[in-house]
């Protein structure tokens, strides 16, 4: 069974700032780093740095062979990561004192994927392979319903959300990775309870499984009438980004080792909480061996 990652390759740019920055105000950065990101490199280096064969597929410019050279250093296959000639998908990051973050981002290589890149790449697997999508690619529609046509199981993290979200044939998905908000959001219940939203989701979604996570109150887990629950481990907060990277890769790595739910959501979360424990994206997730 093949896992490939369809997605996001971002050079992140972090500004450590007292708050993030208000309209009309301008505001200095101590310091300025450079490093490796996007939803997709990050839930691939997560999956392959908890000992899985991964594939990623996703579009960079000259600028992001770093990108490239990272990923292949954890053991990711990126055969399948075209190039073009502009610049590779950025992401400006305000990290604040409290170790939140604000997300500003140019698509980039994201943005100018084809349909002809989208069949030739899912062409390559098969049925009973895993596909996992995140919400920062163009032609979300059209990856999806070509996986669902070759047989891919398809993972779906649907962030960043955004009303687009609603149009995609989400009936697709065979599992969700859903934060409180998005979860909230797709399940038309703001500002409710983890549990009420896991709930109104698993009804709605009767043949896909739901992972929500909940930032310090840890992850909740239903499918159909089953509900479990997994808790974060107390490390000190650095910086929160690929927090959720991190988790989807995790789950999916212990769910295809034949950890149980609760165990898989265990590890999910204590490599999460790793994660957030150091600084940057890709770079923070942790190694299988500090994690299983
Ligand atoms: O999920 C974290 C990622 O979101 C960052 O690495 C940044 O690139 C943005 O895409």
């Amino acid at each position: 069974m093949k896992i490939l990652v369809f997605g996001s390759l971002n050079i992140d740019l972090i500004f450590p700032v007292d708050h993030v920055v208000r309209p009309g105000e301008t505001i200095g950065s101590a310091s300025l780093t450079r490093s490796a990101g996007g939803k997709g490199a990050n839930q691939a280096a997560a999956l392959a740095k908890a000992g899985m064969d991964v594939y990623m597929a996703g579009k960079i410019g000259a600028d992001g062979e770093f990108l490239l050279r990272l990923l292949e250093s954890y053991g990711v296959d990126t055969g399948c990561v075209s190039r073009y000639e502009g610049a590779t998908g950025q992401a400006i990051i305000q990290l604040d004192r409290d170790k939140q973050n604000a997300i500003l981002l140019f698509s980039g290589g994201n943005g100018r994927i084809t349909l002809d890149e989208i069949k030739g790449t899912i062409g390559k697997f098969d049925r009973g392979d895993t596909i996992v999508l995140q919400n920062e690619v163009v032609r979300m529609a059209e990856i999806m319903e070509t996986a669902h046509e070759r047989g891919l199981r398809i993972c779906l993290n649907p962030s960043p959300w955004d009303t687009n979200i609603g149009a995609l044939p989400l009936d697709l998905a065979d599992l969700f990775f859903v934060n409180e908000i998005e979860g909230a959001a797709m399940a038309d219940l703001s500002g409710a309870p983890p549990r009420r939203i896991l709930d109104r989701l698993a009804e709605r979604f009767p043949t896909a499984e739901i992972i929500l996570t909940a930032g310090k109150e840890g992850a909740y887990y239903g499918f159909q009438g089953i509900r479990e629950k997994g808790d974060i481990v107390d490390l000190p907060v650095a910086d929160t980004t690929g927090a959720g990277d991190t988790f989807t890769g995790y789950f999916l790595a212990a769910r295809s080792r034949n950890f149980s739910v609760g165990e898989a959501l265990a590890a999910a979360c204590k490599a999460a909480s790793i994660a957030v424990s150091r600084m940057g994206a890709m770079e923070a997730i942790p190694l299988g061996t500090e994690v299983f």
